[in-house]
């Protein structure tokens, strides 16, 4: 601790290590006036290179941006230049070297080198500038290092922290549901099975039942989880195996729901935009546009969403569902997002409660986000009358061995409650303006791919 008085602040990050008496800072920490006429080290992947006259100009990514370094002849050791040359796109590379002033570099400023070390050489690397979708895909272990990837990662980690820190704040417990179990809670047409030792288990598509079960000890939980739904569909909205924030909290109603879900989107968005504006940018997407997203979001009944597509020539009636094309009629002219409230019954699981306001429907929302996207959110007050539940557990088809726990919650001491689900790669998805939700996840697994 004493040390750190001795320690500059531009070099207290991850890159704050003194290599043989130089800083080694990050890209970012480089790139600033404060560096300027200094000797620092900064290490990386080179992002494009050419080299003219005895000078190769680099361009050096790191994690935190790009900066230009120049290696000329005479100043840096022969062996040193010799390796620059040669130092092909996504080498690893170490640099040594005075920070100055060049308004034709990106960034602004470059780092003239001193040193000059490869680390790692790369050899031809396999992505150029214009590649298919399909090649991109199963080359997705290196393509994650595009600066696209890299951008709407930031921002969904920059969401989800949003979205923890909201949770925090306002008394949410974070627990760990298990990813193998034996309830069906969604669409049983869309359950993975697989072999548990000697039975049949499947892969959650909800934590929704196991947060219901903690409510009673902890009032106002939430998990982050991966659920998974084997969808046969190709749409740019669904993956098999997707991540899922889900909260369930006592005492509360749909409407009660309803406020959790404006107020925790809108500070996941508002610290996406906080902590990355620049990445927005990067991705084509005006964060002004994103800082609108405030309390309160539009309610919208159900009916009303159908007398709407009507006069938006959709040819839908009471007990449509509403796909992508009718979810985008309903947001294309919202800057904020809206709540489509009380679906038909038929159209919703079982576990919803009944609207006594309307008993052909439930107290439900889904929460469409703006711009056309659609869903991001589905959520509803619970069911607390077992002999309901039982009833559309038996209309369903399932068997109640399963479910004999979930009921036992509304035996002992059962309360009000309410829940959602929010589809992480979805709110990114949006927030990114991406054109396809497999972009809002390193590693996105559909129906055609599990490699690599
Ligand atoms: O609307 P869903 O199916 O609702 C539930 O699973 C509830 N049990 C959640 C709850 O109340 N705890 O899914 C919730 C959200 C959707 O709104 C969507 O954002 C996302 O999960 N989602 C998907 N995201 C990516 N790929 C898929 N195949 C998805 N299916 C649902
Ligand atoms: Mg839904």
């Amino acid at each position: 601790m004493q040390l750190d008085k001795f320690i500059p602040p531009y070099a207290k990050g991850l890159y704050a290590v003194c290599h043989f008496g130089i800083w080694m800072l990050s890209v970012k920490e480089v790139l600033s006036k404060d560096q300027v006429g200094k000797k620092v080290g900064v290490r990386g992947w080179i992002y494009r290179t050419r080299s003219s006259g005895g000078i190769v100009f680099a361009v050096l990514r790191d994690s935190t941006g790009l900066v230009q370094v120049t290696v000329k002849k005479g100043s840096v050791p022969d062996a040193d230049f010799e390796s620059a040359t040669k130092a092909g796109i996504e080498s690893s590379v170490e640099i040594e070297g005075e920070v100055a002033e060049d308004k034709r570099a990106p960034g602004g400023y470059e780092v003239r080198a001193s040193k000059f070390t490869l680390v790692g050489s790369s050899e031809a690397f396999p992505i150029t500038e214009y590649q298919s979708t399909e090649l991109l895909l199963d080359l997705r272990h290196l393509w994650i290092r595009s600066r696209e990837q890299t951008a709407v990662t930031k921002i969904k980690a920059a969401l989800v922290r949003g979205g923890r820190e909201w949770f925090h704040e306002n008394g949410y417990t974070e627990v760990n549901p298990p990813i193998v179990t034996g309830v069906c809670p969604e669409d049983s047409t869309t359950l993975f099975q697989l072999k548990y030792f000697d039975r049949i288990a499947y892969l959650s598509q909800s934590a929704q039942f196991y947060l219901e079960s903690l409510i009673y000890s902890l009032d106002k939980v939430y998990a982050i989880t991966p659920s998974f739904r084997a969808e046969k569909s190709r749409t740019p909205r669904h993956l098999a195996e997707y991540w899922h924030m889900e909260m369930e909290a006592a005492w509360v109603d749909n409407e009660g729901n309803m406020k959790v879900q404006e107020e925790l989107v809108s500070a996941m968005v508002g610290n996406a935009v906080a902590e990355c504006s620049e990445e927005l940018k990067l991705l084509k997407r005006d964060p002004a546009s994103l800082k609108k997203i405030e309390p309160p979001f539009e309610r919208m009944k159900y009916e009303e969403a159908m007398d709407y597509l009507q006069k938006k020539g959709h040819s839908v009636s009471w007990g449509s569902d509403l796909g992508a094309v009718e979810e985008r009629t309903l947001t294309t002219d919202k800057e904020v997002p809206v709540f489509v409230i009380n679906y038909p019954k038929e159209l919703k699981p079982f576990y919803m409660k009944e609207n006594p306001e309307d008993q052909r429907t439930y107290k439900n929302s889904d929460l469409l986000a703006p711009e056309g996207f659609g869903e991001i959110i589905g959520g509803s007050e619970r069911e607390t009358d077992n002999a309901l539940i039982i009833e559309r557990l038996r209309d369903k088809g399932e068997g109640l061995d399963n479910y004999q726990w979930y009921l036992d919650l509304r035996k002992y001491g059962s309360v009000p409650h309410s829940g959602f689900g929010l589809g992480i790669e979805r709110i990114v998805t949006w927030v990114c303006k991406l054109e396809h939700i497999r972009d809002a996840i390193p590693y996105p697994r559909t129906v055609a791919r599990v490699y690599p």
